[in-house]
């Protein structure tokens, strides 16, 4: 560590900054089937055999369901003012529609009263990749049906909640489950090809910008995001085909949600790709609907990618030059630690026109970490939040709209087709006793956050 770390504190970046931390339904609250609660895919997803990693299932996961209250008070010892969490659509409507469960509904009740109590401000995110797995029997995302479904379920959510809690985030990373669930096959429900990438995109597109609709006529002084995952892509070599392969990737990564959001349209450039989807969806008779205005978009950064030209992969034909493989600092999943492209990141989401704020609605990395006598001293971590937040500090000092930062996450959880190897967390869990245990990077933010 380096004595850099005393610098930074928090209240460099003004009073009105919201310092948060960040879970999700899936990945935290276990209780699979308690009170009513329907499956979703990741229940079924882990039940196939070598899907994930150690053959880990969420049934369990953190049991939050059953221990919110002493997690809040964690959340709270922290110094965090922000607790941003999902709601499970399966506890509310089993089976997606139709028939809501009250007890799913009371639960969310409790945790958003808790919160209040504590004095944390609720941050509400709606879609965090668990779809009720009856509505994946009918198609899930590649079904138009979805816009239907999905408004149900927002409309049940804003009546239910709008009262108590202002901030809403529509979707968590709609690149990221729309490419790994329904084209790579790597996350549930697993499926893969063109046809059905394509297909939820534009369903998921489309629900988004509806999403922000409803909450807007149902919520009143709502303030309204939705959520982008975003790696700056860079060419291995500055040789033209590199070059390209390059702005392919990036077209995919950082354009494909984020511009129709913003009324600009699917990216039309010369990729077949994007060829296929704009007739497929006759993109150009939904301009207007996938357009809303969001009060502040959620920028999700967690590392760069690069890339040289590869005739073997199809239709993207780019394949990836890992960190490892040149050498450069990445964290336990092989991510390049990239602080300047961060930074770079965020000022490119500020130059679009329509984006009015942003917030950092998730950075954080896994390192293994270790367990000894009680503590565990994440000292990789730590550096990591530090470069992480001074990158962050110098987009703001230049002008940038950005009002927050949520980390990820409050403790070790379900990393999704990682299992439970993949520790994010600020507070080291043993899944087998749930014991807790902050971490250094814990303790670290929490001085960080009081100034000290
Ligand atoms: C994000 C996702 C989180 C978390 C994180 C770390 O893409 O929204 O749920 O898993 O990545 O991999």
């Amino acid at each position: 560590m380096n004595s850099s770390h005393h610098k930074l504190a928090a209240k460099s970046f003004g009073n009105n900054f919201l310092w948060g931390v960040a879970i999700s339904a899936l990945q935290n609250e276990g209780a699979y089937t308690s009170d009513g609660r329907g499956l979703s895919v990741w229940d079924l997803y882990a039940k196939r055999y070598g899907k994930i990693k150690g053959s880990a299932t969420p049934f369990d996961s953190c049991d939050f369901y059953h221990r919110y209250k002493d997690d809040l008070l964690l959340v709270k010892a922290l110094g965090f003012k922000v607790f941003r969490f999902s709601i499970s659509w399966s506890r509310i409507l089993p089976e997606g529609t139709g028939k809501v469960n009250k007890q799913g509904i009371a639960f969310y009740h409790a945790l958003i009263d808790e919160c209040l109590k504590l004095g944390l401000v609720p941050f509400i995110t709606l879609y965090h990749w668990d779809l009720p797995a009856a509505l994946e029997k009918e198609g899930g995302w590649t079904s138009h049906l979805m816009l239907k479904w999905f408004s149900r379920f927002v409309m049940v959510c804003a009546q239910e909640y709008g009262d108590k809690v202002k901030n809403w985030i529509v979707l968590n990373e709609p690149m990221a489950f729309t490419s790994l669930g329904y084209m790579l096959g790597k996350h549930a429900p697993g499926k893969t090809g063109l046809n059905n990438f394509l297909l939820s995109v534009h369903n998921a597109a489309m629900a988004q910008a509806e999403g922000g609709r409803i909450i807007r006529n149902i919520v009143r002084h709502s303030y309204i995001g939705t959520t982008f995952s975003c790696s700056e892509v860079m060419p291995y070599t500055n040789h033209p085909k590199d070059i390209a392969a390059a702005n392919r990737l990036d077209i995919l990564m950082n354009r494909l949600f984020l511009e129709p959001t913003l009324g600009l349209g699917y990216p039309d450039d010369q990729f077949l790709l994007m060829e296929k989807l704009h007739l497929l969806t006759r993109a150009w008779k939904y301009t207007e609907r996938l357009k809303f205005d969001f009060d502040f978009i959620g920028l999700q950064n967690y590392f760069p990618i690069t890339v040289k030209h590869s005739s073997v992969i199809p239709i993207i034909q780019a394949s990836e030059v890992k960190a490892v493989t040149r050498k450069v600092p990445h964290t336990g999943m092989g991510w390049e630690i990239n602080p300047d492209s961060f930074y770079r990141m965020i000022k490119r989401f500020d130059a679009y026109e329509n984006v009015k704020e942003i917030i950092v609605s998730e950075n954080g990395a896994f390192f293994k970490d270790k367990l000894v006598n009680g503590v565990v001293n994440d000292e990789q971590r730590v550096d990591y939040f530090n470069q992480y937040l001074t990158a962050l500090l110098r987009a703001k000092n230049e002008g940038i709209a950005v009002n927050g930062y949520f980390a990820w996450t409050l403790m070790d959880n379900f990393e999704w087709s990682e299992g439970f190897h993949a520790r994010f967390g600020l507070i080291h869990v043993d899944f087998k006793t749930q014991l807790r245990t902050v971490k250094a990077s814990g303790h670290w933010f929490r001085d960080f956050l009081q100034g000290h």
